[in-house]
């Protein structure tokens, strides 16, 4: 009883409540806060994450451009649904690269975090040419002209030094070479060593997307569906229980 006394002169005096609250609320903003300026990093490092090739940077620029993003999500939430129907469930270091990132918050149509290796580059072609020649009820618009643009990709470099500014580890030799890089992605027969190098041996698909000659806007969209959710082996990946 005598605690309850004690919470009367409490709720009876407005100023002591006042200065109390906020008392309370204080310390419980500084609990939720300050732990974040000791932390060296909030996102946890994942390996197998890479900045994108130049050509797939091209094709996110595209797929921001035309808006995919009002209609897809990019963000596997970690629920037992989500999980069964789309994968793995995203982890923030996926995003880590993403300038602005595309969780998205609308799902018209399906997830897209993890769509890359689960189509043919021909079944791209044939969706984004005609979606309702594939799924007849599907709303998605037509994308076909994508093929006939025909891209060089010259601007690629400056697009990632941009962002380098922002903290996407581009190097020097990767910005130099950005547009070599780009058309050499998009045909098996050229030289693309350099490319494996400067991007790794597993994870760059070197294909010609589209099946057509020369770098179309389709190809590097393709190529960048293509790579999406392939970055980390979730066959090895274990949680880190540590943090
Ligand atoms: C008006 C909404 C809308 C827009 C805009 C849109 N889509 Fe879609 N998308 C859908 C719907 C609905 C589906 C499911 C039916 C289908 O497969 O066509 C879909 C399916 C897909 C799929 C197959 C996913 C899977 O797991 O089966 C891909 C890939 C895709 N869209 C890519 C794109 C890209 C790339 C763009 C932008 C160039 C885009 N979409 C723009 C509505 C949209």
């Amino acid at each position: 009883m005598a605690i309850l006394d004690k919470h009367k002169i409490l709720e009876t005096n407005a100023t002591l409540l006042l200065i109390c609250s906020f008392l309370v609320v204080t310390i419980g903003g500084i609990v939720q806060i300050a732990p974040l300026f000791w932390l060296e990093n909030t996102i946890e490092d994942v390996e197998g994450v890479r900045p994108y090739t130049p050509l797939e940077m091209a094709g996110r620029e595209i797929y921001i451009r035309e808006g995919c993003y009002v209609c897809h999500s990019q963000m596997i939430r970690p629920m037992r649904d989500e999980v069964e129907r789309y994968g793995h469930y995203s982890l923030a270091a996926e995003s880590k690269y993403d300038h602005p990132f595309q969780w998205g918050s609308k799902r018209t149509g399906p997830d897209l975090a993890r769509v890359g290796g689960r189509y043919s580059d021909d079944w791209h072609v044939d969706h984004l040419r005609d979606p309702q020649a594939v799924v007849p009820e599907s709303v998605m618009p037509k994308y076909g002209f994508l093929e006939n643009r025909m891209i060089e990709g010259e601007y690629m470099g400056d697009i990632m030094a941009a962002n380098a500014v922002v903290g996407v580890p581009y190097t020097a030799e990767m910005i130099e070479n950005a547009q070599s890089d780009f058309l050499a992605q998009a045909d098996p027969d050229s030289d693309y060593d350099g490319l494996l190098e400067r991007y790794g041996e597993e994870g760059v698909n070197v294909r010609n997307f589209d099946g057509q000659p020369g770098v179309s806007e389709a190809d590097a969209l393709i190529a960048y569906l293509q790579m999406l959710g392939t970055l980390v082996d979730f066959s090895a990946f274990t949680p880190d229980a540590s943090r």
